[in-house]
């Protein structure tokens, strides 16, 4: 049997718990100014005071008026934390660095990227996904005329801008397409859909949002 490349591992402190350590030792020197020293007992006070993570936290979010608590690292962010550890998929991980939209989710009715929020970060907010937009169903107007009008081929920024566009009409009924439009310029979509786009903004807009 060939030989495995991993060492067995060794108990001792490990490298995680080892940078955990170092990294309050560098805050706590951090915190005092150039030339000053700490005394042995601010230093130990400093190093004992327990740090946030890296290991797992409870994380309690309201998703779409329910709330769920998970235990994360909280280096997660809210799009890996609705989409991994809460099963909450509409929102779409494309870009994954805040410059497509596909990841839009609505917090306290306002449009932001999930992917660019630490999921710790959206605690006591409402969170509004796509996942909200289909209730007894029903599917709510702004992806319904998604639907009619074909502005999807791909799909996967189309959910960041129908929560794009939702956020746009809960905030003013009376938009005017100029106006929506505006709204979507942090969206894209790659298969250029916009001008089916358009029309499902148009029919909306002629409806009253
Ligand atoms: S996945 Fe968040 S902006 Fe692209
Ligand atoms: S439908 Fe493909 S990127 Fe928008």
């Amino acid at each position: 049997m060939p030989e495995s490349p991993h060492p067995p591992h060794k108990p001792g402190i490990s490298r995680r718990e080892f940078l955990s350590g170092t990294g309050l030792t560098a805050a706590a020197t951090a915190l005092i100014g150039p030339g000053e020293t700490l005394g042995q007992a601010d230093k130990a006070k400093a190093i004992a005071t327990p740090g946030f993570g890296p290991k797992p936290v409870a994380c309690e979010l309201t998703v779409n008026g329910t709330r769920i608590t998970v235990q994360i690292e909280p280096r997660v962010t809210l799009l890996d934390c609705l989409r991994h550890y809460m099963d909450v998929t509409g929102p779409k991980r494309v870009c994954d660095r805040g410059t497509c939209g596909a990841c839009t989710v609505l917090l306290n009715g306002k449009p932001i990227y999930a992917c660019t929020m630490l999921a710790l970060e959206a605690q006591g907010k409402n969170i509004e996904t796509p996942e909200s937009l289909y209730q007894d169903g029903q599917l709510h107007r702004v992806p319904a005329a998604f639907a009619q009008y074909d502005a999807q081929q791909c799909g996967f920024c189309t959910p960041g801008f129908v929560m794009a566009m939702k956020g746009c009409f809960d905030r003013n009924p009376k938009a005017t397409p100029a106006e929506v439009e505006r709204c979507l310029a942090g969206n894209i979509c790659r298969c250029g859909t916009y001008q089916q786009m358009r029309h499902a903004l148009r029919s909306l807009c002629q409806k009253g949002g």
